[in-house]
This record gives C-alpha cells, sequence and structure tokens, in this order.
C-alpha cells in the first residue's frame, strides 16, 4: 500500500466518531472484583476470585499486634498504609457521589471493597498509644523475590512511628478515609458509620501539616459539618504553600482533591472564607481545557490525559473523577465554568472525562483495554505477583524467593486474570510495549481503581455523554 492511501485511512478512522459503546455495566462490576484479587489475611467463604488464597496471617506478630488483613496495594506483597488510606477515602467518596448511580448489588460491592480496607486501617490506629502503623513488609527484602502472597517467605516486619513525626501525612490521609467511609456507610451500618467517625476524630487529633491534613479536615467537615473544620481549613490553607502544584491529584498529592471537595460547600453555602478553595479548583478546571488561557494539563495525542512520570493512568483516573465530580457540583447549582473570558458547560466536563474512560476501556491508538478482562485484547503479562504465578489451587507445592523469577521471565501468559485491574498504561506517545518487567506499563495498583469505580458508576447511568 502506498504511504498516501495509508495515511488517507488513518485520518479516516480518526476523524470517524467514536462508535463502540463500551460496557460500562461489565467494567464497573469488574472494576470492583479487583479488589479481591489483591486481599490479604483471611478470605471469606464469598471470595469470588477463587485462585487467591489466605496470606500474610501474622503480620504485626513483631510488635505484639494483629495487623492481619487489608489489601496489598499493587503488584508486591508489601502493605503500604497511605496509598491503603487513599484507596479507601476514593472507594469511600466513589460512593458517597456515585452510589446513587449504582444498583444495589454494585453499592453493596463498593461498600464491601471499603469495608475491607477501613476494618484493616481500625487496625493500625488502635493498637498501640500514641502511635501508628506505617507498613508491613521489608521492601527491599520483598522485592528481591517473586512469590505469590500465599508462600511469601520474606520477613513480614511491621512499622508504627510515634504520631508527632512524620505519620502527621498518613494520620491525615486515614482520617479522611475514616470520616469519608463514614458518610458512605451511614446510611446502610450506622453503628459502623459512627465507629469510623469517632476514630476520625482521635486520628486527625494527632498534630501535623500538610496537603493530607487539610484532606482530613475537609472529610471531617463533610461527615460532621462542624465549624471547627471550616476554621481549620480557612487557616491552615496556607499550608499548601506556594510552590505546590495545584493541578494534581494522585495518593501523593491531595491538592486538587482538597479544592473540589471543599468546593462543593462553597458552591452550596455562600461562605466568603472558603471561596479560595473554590476558586483555586475552578482555575485546576480550566487548566483541563487547551483552549482557554493560564497553564494546561498534558495530554497524549490519541487523548489521553497524563502527568509526566511513570504509571501515567494513576492520575488519568485520579483527575477525571475530579472533572466529574466538579461537573456534578456546577450542574446542581445551575453553573458553568468560567475561565477568563470562556464559558464551560458542566456537559464539557463530562465528556472529557468520558473520552479518558472510554480510552482506557479500549478506543485508544492500540486498540487496547487497560482494563484486564474487560474485552478481548488486554495486556496478558502483567507485573503482578499472584496474577503470573499458579494459584494454590493448582499448584499446592510452595514456590521459593528466587524460583519465581523463573515464572516472571517465562514467556508465557498469565495463569490467572486479575479481573478488572487497571494497569499503569501506555506511554506518553499512547505506546504500549507490555511485559512483566515493564512495572510502569503492567503493575495494577488498588489507586488507581478506586476513583474508576465513581467514573463507570455514573457513565453506566448516563451512557449519551
Ligand atoms: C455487558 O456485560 C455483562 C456481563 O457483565 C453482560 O451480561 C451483558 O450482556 C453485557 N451487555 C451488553 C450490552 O453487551
Ligand atoms: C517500559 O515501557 C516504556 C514505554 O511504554 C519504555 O519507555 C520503557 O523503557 C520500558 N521500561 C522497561 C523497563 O522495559
Amino acid at each position: 500500500m502506498k504511504p498516501s492511501i495509508c495515511s488517507s485511512i488513518y485520518l479516516l478512522f480518526v476523524l470517524l466518531p467514536t462508535v463502540i459503546s463500551h460496557n460500562y455495566s461489565d467494567a464497573l462490576k469488574k472494576s470492583i472484583l479487583f479488589f479481591e484479587g489483591q486481599r490479604s489475611g483471611y478470605l471469606p467463604r464469598e471470595q469470588r476470585m477463587t485462585w487467591r488464597r489466605d496470606s500474610a496471617l501474622n503480620d504485626g506478630k513483631n510488635l505484639n499486634a494483629d495487623l492481619v488483613g487489608g489489601y496489598y496495594d499493587a503488584g508486591d506483597n508489601v502493605k503500604f498504609h497511605f496509598p491503603m488510606a487513599f484507596s479507601a477515602t476514593m472507594l469511600a467518596w466513589s460512593a458517597v457521589d456515585f452510589g446513587s448511580y449504582m444498583s444495589p448489588a454494585d453499592l453493596r460491592e463498593n461498600l464491601v471493597a471499603l469495608r475491607w480496607g477501613t476494618d484493616y486501617l481500625l487496625k493500625t490506629v488502635s493498637q498501640l498509644r500514641d502511635r501508628i502503623f506505617v507498613h508491613v513488609g521489608e521492601v527491599e527484602k520483598d522485592h528481591q523475590c517473586w512469590q505469590r502472597p500465599e508462600d511469601m517467605s520474606t520477613p513480614r516486619t511491621a512499622y508504627a512511628v510515634e504520631t508527632q513525626y512524620p505519620a502527621s501525612d498518613l494520620a491525615g490521609e486515614i482520617t479522611a478515609a475514616f470520616a469519608a467511609a463514614s458518610i458512605a456507610f451511614k446510611r446502610y451500618d450506622p453503628s459502623y458509620a459512627q465507629r469510623l467517625l469517632k476514630n476520625a476524630l482521635k486520628t486527625f487529633n494527632i498534630n501535623g501539616y500538610g496537603d493530607e491534613l487539610l484532606w482530613g479536615a475537609a472529610w471531617l467537615r463533610r461527615a460532621t459539618g462542624k465549624a471547627s473544620y471550616s476554621k481549620y481549613l480557612v487557616d491552615n490553607r496556607h499550608s499548601l504553600g506556594a510552590d505546590f502544584n495545584y493541578y494534581e491529584f494522585g495518593w501523593d498529592n491531595k491538592v486538587g482533591g482538597v479544592n473540589v471537595l471543599v468546593a462543593k460547600e462553597a458552591f452550596e453555602k455562600n461562605v466568603p472564607e472558603i471561596a479560595p478553595y473554590r476558586d483555586t479548583a475552578e482555575q485546576m478546571m480550566c487548566a483541563y481545557f487547551p483552549e482557554t488561557a493560564g497553564p494546561h494539563m498534558t495530554y497524549t495525542p490519541g487523548g489521553l490525559l497524563y502527568k509526566p512520570g511513570s504509571n501515567i493512568l494513576q492520575n488519568t483516573v485520579a483527575l477525571s473523577f475530579l472533572l466529574l465530580t466538579y461537573a456534578g457540583y456546577l450542574s446542581k447549582s445551575s453553573q458553568q465554568l468560567h475561565c477568563g473570558s470562556v464559558k464551560i458547560h458542566p456537559e464539557s466536563l463530562r465528556h472529557l472525562a468520558k473520552r479518558q474512560v472510554d480510552y482506557i476501556l479500549g478506543d485508544n491508538p492500540m486498540k487496547m483495554s487497560y482494563m484486564i478482562g474487560y474485552g478481548n485484547h488486554y495486556p496478558r503479562k502483567i507485573h503482578h505477583r499472584g496474577a503470573s504465578s499458579p494459584s494454590i489451587a493448582t499448584h499446592p507445592k510452595t514456590i521459593k524467593c528466587l524460583e519465581g523469577w523463573n515464572i516472571f521471565a517465562s514467556p508465557k501468559p498469565d495463569p490467572n486474570i486479575l479481573v478488572g485491574a487497571v494497569v499503569g498504561g501506555p506511554n506518553v506517545d499512547d505506546k504500549f510495549v507490555g511485559g512483566r518487567n515493564n512495572a510502569s506499563e503492567t503493575e495494577p495498583t488498588t489507586y488507581i481503581n478506586a476513583p474508576f469505580v465513581g467514573l463507570l458508576a455514573y457513565f453506566n447511568a448516563n451512557k449519551k455523554n
């Protein structure tokens, strides 16, 4: 074929409107199911991802504590409480703002996944006086092995820090998780919601600073309606600092999330003191749109929103979640987004968020679904110890630490499908090479999936956007 014909055919495809309609209902169920594959501890009888088995049953022992349970946040076997708490917060936010779009069964599964996280997080703040558990497992030793969680032979050391020290950011994140979850559970399990709120208040009293503390305060304000948290938000806004990037959102930067969350109240009530949060949220929203003046977010040639770095879908999904959430606040108050002289309708925000979801599900230059087990074309060799190794069910014999590297290097596809996992995704030029060795592309994380749940719930109920 001559190149000219090639490129005109290519153009034709690019210019055609997207005709693929995704099965958002399927993707939603799968995005929640994924969390079962990340479970640590004793698995319940209802466990649907049956290739996984009990694991890490002595976690916490070195400090005479019970730290059994929770989630492995990615493709290794360390339990990091900071991203775990962020994942819980985002599962809760998905339920709080988008639960009304879910079927009762889907909402129930969302809350089950959330509770698996919050039950564990309660253990991390309640067992040692003035101390908080930070993580379980030793990163370096864990990473020397390629082992199923069920076989782990590396030390499961639990680490705790005194609460007045650097754990303040973790305390803020756990506060946010408990407060957000207390709202999610309020109607369905009021006594659990109460317990979460009580622990949120207790955890927040650990003094600190920074975006996580504001994040915790913002969720406490929403959960309790108390003026003291509003005052805290006003008095401490400066702690975001002048050099913060206001246009980010992810487990390591809450600024965008704080601004959008507080903006909700600024839309609903006229509280001049908190207006700066809304102003910043509005500037952030404008940055998604290239036609506006000012700083802009970056997009791949194929239209994927990204932040330079690795595992780019982490930011894509979290940023899309904020876009969709803010669109809801605008619509509820019959407003548009004002970006200098440009006015943007909330539908445009939703459309952009949907474009990101569709890209992830397969409308992209690679025609690849970055959600495992969705459609037919998705990565078959992911950076995930459990998925790549045979299941205990078919291979009960222990796979030793170094033995696992043969599995890692094997060209064979994963024997277990980690259904619903969204992986790190393509490069900034929309290319995806894949392979277990490329963690940036093929490692799934709980904090990609947690905000994806809310997005999928909305677009499943509102397909026309
Ligand atoms: C969507 O996926 C579900 C499986 O989760 C399937 O039962 C249903 O038929 C699919 N819907 C469409 C329109 O293909
Ligand atoms: C992973 O893939 C990206 C392209 O998406 C590439 O730039 C990078 O070099 C790869 N890394 C490894 C370790 O193969």
